[in-house]
């Protein structure tokens, strides 16, 4: 039996698959650009490829050839006239600068899982997983890199908020816990905003706890404290009033476990504040949803392998919203409400009560 192939079809799909192609090899320029300082110095107004190098203190070859790509792929805009390179002010908000909307960080992704291509395909053929530490101390860079600027400008006046009336019993002093810390960066802005409550953060990474503690030590913080420890061995005393976990349930090896512990830390009338990724479910609820093949491929490449690596749920990135309610559900949390996150197309924050 002869298949007749829709030429138009194969066409179109070519030039998707291209521009797929196209996309990966770009993103790591940005990746290059942005973590040289190359972007930075073009935000500094345009320049030739000498003098922006000379600004950014990088080798003029390498930066000409970047902005080759930069150019052609519509990032950076070029007048061959004066050979003078600009970075549209439209697109530097967008790439540059401290705040929550700099996508820059999220460039890195594809160098730091690249690596990790074989040791995954291997695990496809053999099951089990790629370890944690396996991705460190890079998934530590790239992971505070990517939350440091949302923490900045969103945590206190855009997440917090979200809570009722939980930054009203921060002022006045409480208890509070963060599993899977990271880096620490949300816990030491709460602590700073907060003098009078007391914060524990627990991280497996001893690397990202040490970057934490010293960030703590830095801003002359005695209210804060990092540990390094298994969420899933939460201690439930002294009660907290709110544990927060940013990006953290997902790729737990023990999800389930993990949300007991943090329902049995808390006292009654607490607070949860779940930050994880904005997605639905069943797969076919996230077709049609842009970020869905970018949210599945770092599932596999990263936050479900981690947790099948130790015999794990390998729940996934995109466990999704109905998931995440029905496990909040039943670790016994309840008026379990899901927001958005201000600049932060990727992520939705749950905020759960324990019962009164
Ligand atoms: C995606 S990162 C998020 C880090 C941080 N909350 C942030 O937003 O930058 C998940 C973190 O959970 C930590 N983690 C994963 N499983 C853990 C466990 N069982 N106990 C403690 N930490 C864990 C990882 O080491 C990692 O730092």
């Amino acid at each position: 039996m002869t298949t007749s192939l829709d030429e138009t079809r194969v066409a179109a799909f070519g030039e998707q698959l291209v521009g797929a192609y196209v996309g990966g090899m770009v993103t790591m320029m940005v990746d290059l650009a942005s973590r040289t300082g190359l972007l930075d110095a073009l935000a500094g107004g345009p320049g030739t490829s000498a003098e922006v190098a000379a600004r950014a203190g990088l080798a003029e070859r390498y930066v000409r050839e970047c902005l080759g790509a930069l150019v052609t792929a519509g990032v950076v805009a070029y007048d061959p006239a004066t050979r003078q390179y600009t970075l549209p002010a439209e697109h530097a908000v967008l790439l540059t600068g401290p705040g929550s909307v700099n996508m820059a960080p999220i460039s890195r992704f594809i160098a730091l899982l690249g690596v990790h291509v074989p040791a995954v395909a291997d695990a496809f053929r053999t099951g089990g997983g790629v370890p944690y530490e396996a991705y460190r101390p890079g998934f530590t860079e790239v992971m505070d890199g990517l939350s440091r600027g949302l923490m900045d400008g969103q945590l206190l006046d855009g997440i917090l908020p979200l809570t009722g009336e939980l930054p009203a019993r921060l002022a006045d002093g409480v208890r509070v816990a963060e599993v899977g810390c990271g880096t620490g960066h949300a816990l030491n802005l709460m602590a700073r905003a907060y003098p009078r409550s007391s914060f524990t953060g627990y991280d497996l990474a001893e690397d990202a706890i040490g970057l934490a503690r010293a960030e703590a030590a830095d801003w002359g913080l005695t209210n804060v404290s990092f540990e390094v420890l298994d969420v899933a061995r939460l201690p439930g005393e002294p009660p907290c009033t709110a544990v927060f976990a940013f990006d953290a349930i997902h790729d737990q090896a023990d999800p389930a476990g993990v949300l007991a512990r943090v329902r049995a830390a808390l006292e009654p009338g607490g607070w949860f504040v779940m930050m994880d990724i904005k997605a639905a479910s069943a797969l076919e609820d996230n077709v049609g949803n842009p970020l869905a093949p970018w949210l599945y491929a770092i599932s596999t490449l990263h936050c479900m392998t981690v947790s099948l690596a130790q015999g794990g749920a390998g729940l996934g990135t995109v466990w999704g919203e109905q998931l995440a309610r029905q496990m909040l559900d039943e670790a016994g949390f309840v008026d379990v409400s899901v927001h958005d996150v201000p600049d932060d197309p990727f992520d939705s924050v749950y905020v759960a009560r324990t019962p009164t």
